[in-house]
């Protein structure tokens, strides 16, 4: 089943296409890269001249904005009544992922529903959206990020939100090794969040390859996932993986557990309603009774 954001108050996807994709976010209007929106652009007279910030990437790499106006350094939105700082990074990138939202959904649900208090591994888990969320439903969170940049940042969410004594462990190290050290611990887990880039680097330089250390990560996970299980989500922009990819991972995993599984795109609706292709989500949960 595909999951859509629709647009919200703080967030408004206005349109995309032509290899970009304009976002209202908050009160700025951003324009920012979107490759694999090949089809042309609906409106490209009125919004598109309005924007107060446009990205660009450059051929050798990175890339760089322009800013039609002076933005503030950050800005705060809100999301499913979190507050969350964005900021314009070097990357394009700005602190969340709206496409997220309803998978975050599905699994606060799922842990509602438990009525358990329960252990959460995230791991990629970048600037925290979904640990506050999870540790708002009562789980305890243990937050796994290669960057120090971007754990500072989750902290400032937590602290945005007077969340400072919710149980979230920050832990600024590299997901594989991380893991292999809980693995020899016999630590274990109620509930997983992946969200693996394609490419990314650990804090000692360690490489992290999708296409070479997903599944060996996938198997020392479910090692860690034996007292219990509540729910396995996974979400990714890689290109390498589609929705019967997912399904075949998820099938491979997570068929001797029983439960449900749930696979597809991750989509964003415009205001225009078309919508844009996000990503893609595999969810294993067990059965709640
Ligand atoms: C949120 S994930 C991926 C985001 C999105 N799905 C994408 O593909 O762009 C990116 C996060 O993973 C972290 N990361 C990358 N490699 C890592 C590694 N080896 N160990 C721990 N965290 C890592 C980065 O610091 C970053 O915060």
């Amino acid at each position: 089943m595909d999951l859509i954001t629709k647009p919200f108050n703080d967030y408004q996807l206005i349109d995309h296409g032509d290899g970009k994709k304009l976002e209202k976010i908050g009160p700025y209007l951003l324009n920012r890269p979107s490759p694999q929106s090949i089809w042309p652009r609906k409106d490209i007279n009125t919004k598109w001249n309005q924007t107060d910030a446009n990205y660009f990437r450059s051929s050798s790499g990175g890339g760089h904005w322009e800013y039609q106006r002076q933005l503030p350094e950050s800005w705060i939105i809100e999301i499913e009544q979190l507050k969350i700082k964005i900021k314009p990074t070097g990357f394009g990138h700005l602190g969340f992922f709206p496409e997220h939202i309803e998978c975050w959904k599905l699994i606060t649900d799922i842990i509602r529903q438990s009525k358990q208090t329960i252990n959460v591994l995230n791991l990629f888990a970048y600037t925290g959206v979904s640990s506050l969320m999870l540790t708002g439903e009562g789980a305890k969170v243990s937050h796994v990020d290669a960057s120090k940049g971007a754990i500072t940042w989750a902290n400032e969410n937590r602290a945005l939100n007077h969340m400072d004594n919710t149980p979230i462990r920050w832990i600024l190290d590299d997901v594989v090794k991380f893991v292999e050290r809980e693995r020899r611990r016999r630590n274990t887990y109620q509930g997983i969040i992946i969200d693996p880039p394609s490419f990314g680097r650990g804090p000692k330089g360690q490489v992290w390859k999708l296409d070479d250390h997903l599944t060996t990560l996938m198997a020392y996970l479910i090692d860690l996932f034996k007292d219990a299980p509540l729910f396995f989500l996974m979400t990714t922009h890689s290109p390498q993986i589609s929705v019967p990819g997912m399904h075949n991972y998820f099938h491979y995993f997570f068929d001797h557990l029983g439960g449900e599984i749930m696979c597809g795109h991750m989509l964003i609706e415009s205001l225009n309603r078309l919508v844009l292709p996000s990503g893609i989500y595999g969810l294993w949960h067990a059965d709640i009774s």
